[in-house]
């Protein structure tokens, strides 16, 4: 019997929540970290760039991408063809392939990827249905609320997205204008979920359980996507993931635990990369891990240019023995 991609979905976010892409962060690195604490939730990996792929193919992401299961391939770019090139040839480790169609930066957006194709949803549609055509897994697109205030086609571009083929949705509640200022719009995101029947995810400013609760309430949303939060604090999709099931509300983490997460990333990262390039790579989360940790903020500025492997521990064990609660 064979599984409707309806079905497929329904399984891949059944714990109502899931790690956003992130580029520079959602890596196999960070991935296998957070699955650690949790096995079932769908964990998404960063924009890989249909054009990059084109160049690389059968080389570098083959090697280091394992399947860790439940995961989505994100990709990006604007060009039906490659899209679906790209999707076919990532299909062989994904659950889910994701469409970017949020990312507001730049030099993205130039290149008519990522949020553009908000501007231009003929062209989000012949991609939608270009990959369709190729692939088995199911296929998901993350976009905003709109390119401006002035067009918040959320909801239009959602169903169209859904004609096309969309089996799944995940929203970022602001606009591309916004980047990543003021507050996501929860509420807003129910409009979109009133008029679509693919599952919705809601995405933007999710760091607690508590705001995950409150997400779901004003968007009436199937689940959280979380970026952010997970930046030094491995465990918060389990914590949510665990809370959705069961009611109850796991700790946050000690200084003690959340320090321990810091020295098992960064043995991940020295045993990848080399100890250099892990050393330097790692200096992006030590802000995260220790944050609001009293009278730390010394100690961390030293962590953040020290180049002696030995001296980093040393530093982190004593951020460890900090008996003071988290600030
Ligand atoms: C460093 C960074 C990199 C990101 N990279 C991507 C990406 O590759 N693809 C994407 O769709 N969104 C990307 N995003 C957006 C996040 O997936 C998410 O939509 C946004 O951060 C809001 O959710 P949050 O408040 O839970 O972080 C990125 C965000 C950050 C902070």
């Amino acid at each position: 019997m064979t599984v409707s991609n309806k079905d497929k979905v329904k399984e891949l976010i059944k714990t109502k929540v899931s790690l956003a892409p992130m580029a520079g962060i959602t890596d196999f690195m960070m991935r296998d970290l957070i699955r650690k604490y949790t096995k079932d939730s769908l964990l998404t990996t960063e924009m890989i760039s249909s054009e990059f792929l084109r160049q690389v193919k059968g080389n570098v992401i083959e090697k280091k991408n394992e399947k860790s299961s439940p995961v989505s391939y994100q990709i990006s770019g604007h060009k039906p063809q490659m899209m679906a090139d790209a999707a076919k040839y990532l299909e062989q480790f994904a659950d889910m392939i994701d469409i970017n169609m949020g990312c507001p930066v730049n030099k993205v957006v130039k290149g008519q990827d990522g949020c553009a194709l908000m501007k231009n949803p003929q062209l989000a549609t012949d991609i939608v249905k270009a990959i369709k055509e190729v692939i088995n897994v199911p296929l998901s697109v993350k976009f905003r609320l709109g390119y401006t205030f002035e067009e918040l086609n959320y909801v239009e571009f959602g169903q169209k997205m859904q004609e096309a083929g969309a089996d799944f949705i995940t929203i970022h509640g602001r606009t591309r204008s916004q980047m990543y200022s003021g507050n996501a719009d929860w509420e807003k995101i129910r409009l979109l979920k009133d008029n679509v029947d693919v599952p919705v995810f809601a995405n933007g400013d999710v760091n607690s359980i508590e705001t995950a609760e409150e997400c779901l309430a004003k968007s009436k949303a199937d689940g959280v996507a979380i970026g952010r939060g997970t930046l030094g604090d491995l465990s918060l999709i389990y914590r949510i993931e665990h809370y959705f099931k069961t009611g109850e509300k796991l700790p946050l983490p000690t200084i003690e635990e959340k320090i321990e997460q810091a020295i098992a990333h960064l043995n991940y990262e020295i045993e990848l990369r080399g100890e250099n390039t892990g050393i330097k790579f790692m200096r992006k989360f030590y802000p995260y891990y220790i944050s609001k940790i009293h009278q730390a903020t010394k100690l961390r500025s030293k962590l953040m240019v020290s180049e002696d492997l030995k001296e980093i521990y040393e530093i982190l064990n004593i951020i460890k023995q900090k008996k003071e609660p988290i600030i």
